[in-house]
């Protein structure tokens, strides 16, 4: 009896432990486990999403993060390519929002002000007099619900969120769905559909950090992007848009054809000098709000290729110059300075501020929709 007692004692603390399988399809899984639990009490779940070409995304539905990311380099291997923490505590703690769903409004608002009908609403602040990616609680330390299935382009899990009228100062119930589906062709594909019950603004965002190398303790300097833009919106010392549209053309911000990261990142130019390196908007070609390819990222060593479609009007590329070793990640990894990337498809920071630009209003009876995708394979 007490052999049996101990038997389903560690069977239990196993099973706790391990991913449980949900779903199965044509060599696509989908599971579960227990993250951990919030201070709260609540229980939070990594989500496992395989595909058939056996590449795989983990999400929790804390902050609608992705997790981990694994994609194959030019001789099969697969690694894992974004940053992050391997529990859920470092997640609650961390400030550099790996992986993470960002908002209400990605990137900056000045002085957290806008005004909405005439109306001046003051939303909270977290970076000096600033709003940085919605506020001292953004989207990425709320909780959300998930939903899991397999659609025809592969694996998919759904969260959903529902921030509050008033929350962090907005106006507005918004409640947002998040799908992220890890497609058969081994793309990361987010599609975001919101609704609101006041007119408010919204322009959520995806903040992965790449690093195909697979490798975090290398940085991303080598690593050669293009991105298909002509402009950008320059900003000041405290990273707010000064409301002007300026060329690239001649500068180190042009992107036009694949360049290293690293080749002029600290040339003698006020605007990386304001940065501390990349970290800034780009005004996208071609913006119709119909998705189209927006930029490549091609990794020498291991081949590995990514290329960002998006339907949005803006690019934040920013080359991680905020980590400095304090950040301890998955596999007790200090994460350095310059060792992952961030495309952040989005609207231009401080839009609601800037009425010259892409409106980011969302009123009761529209729907905010988004789609962008991050799409692997080797060169
Ligand atoms: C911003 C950076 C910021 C980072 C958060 C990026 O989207 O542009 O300035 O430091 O997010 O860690």
């Amino acid at each position: 009896m007490k052999s049996l007692f101990l038997f389903l004692f560690i069977l239990s603390i196993f099973s706790a432990a391990s991913f449980t399988q949900t779903k199965h399809k044509n060599g696509q899984n989908i599971s579960k486990k227990l993250f951990g639990k919030l201070n709260n009490g609540k229980e939070v779940y990594l989500y496992s999403l395989q595909n058939k070409l056996g590449a795989e995304l983990k999400v929790t539905n804390f902050g609608a993060t992705v997790v981990s990311l694994t994609m194959p380099d030019k001789n099969g291997n697969y690694k894992d390519i974004v940053l992050g923490y391997d529990n859920l505590k470092s997640y609650e703690n961390g400030t550099s929002y790996f992986g993470a769903i960002v908002g209400r409004y990605a990137n900056r608002i000045s002085k957290g002000k806008i005004k909405i009908n005439g109306k001046l609403y003051q939303l909270s602040v977290n970076e000096g007099e600033n709003q940085l990616h919605g506020g001292k609680i953004g989207f990425n330390k709320m909780l959300w619900t998930a939903k899991t299935f397999v659609s025809k382009d592969g694996p998919s899990i759904e969260l959903t969120l529902l921030s509050p009228d008033g929350d962090q100062g907005y106006p507005g119930k918004v409640t947002l769905n998040v799908t992220y589906t890890l497609t058969n062709n081994n793309e990361l594909k987010i599609s975001y559909e919101g609704t609101t019950d006041k007119t408010t603004v919204l322009n959520p965002s995806h903040h992965s950090y790449f690093n195909l190398t697979g490798n975090f303790s290398n940085t991303i300097l080598d690593h050669q992007l293009k991105i298909n833009a002509n402009e950008f919106t320059p900003i000041d010392k405290e990273f707010i848009p000064t409301g002007k549209i300026e060329s690239i053309v001649n500068t180190p911000l042009d992107f036009r054809k694949l360049t290293a990261i690293g080749a002029h990142i600290n040339d003698n130019f006020e605007q990386l000098k304001f940065a501390h390196g990349y970290d800034f908007n780009w005004v996208l070609n071609n913006y119709n709000k119909k998705v189209r390819e927006v930029a490549d990222v091609y990794e020498p060593t291991t081949g590995r290729y990514m290329q960002v479609f998006t339907d949005q009007p803006g690019l934040q590329f920013y080359s991680g110059n905020f980590l400095n070793g304090t950040e301890i990640g998955k596999n007790g990894i200090h994460y350095n300075f310059r060792t992952g990337f961030c495309l952040e498809a989005q609207h231009y920071p401080d839009s609601p501020n800037e009425p010259q630009w892409p409106s980011v209003i969302l009123k009761p009876g529209q729907i905010y929709r988004q789609t962008t995708i991050y799409k692997f394979s080797t060169k």
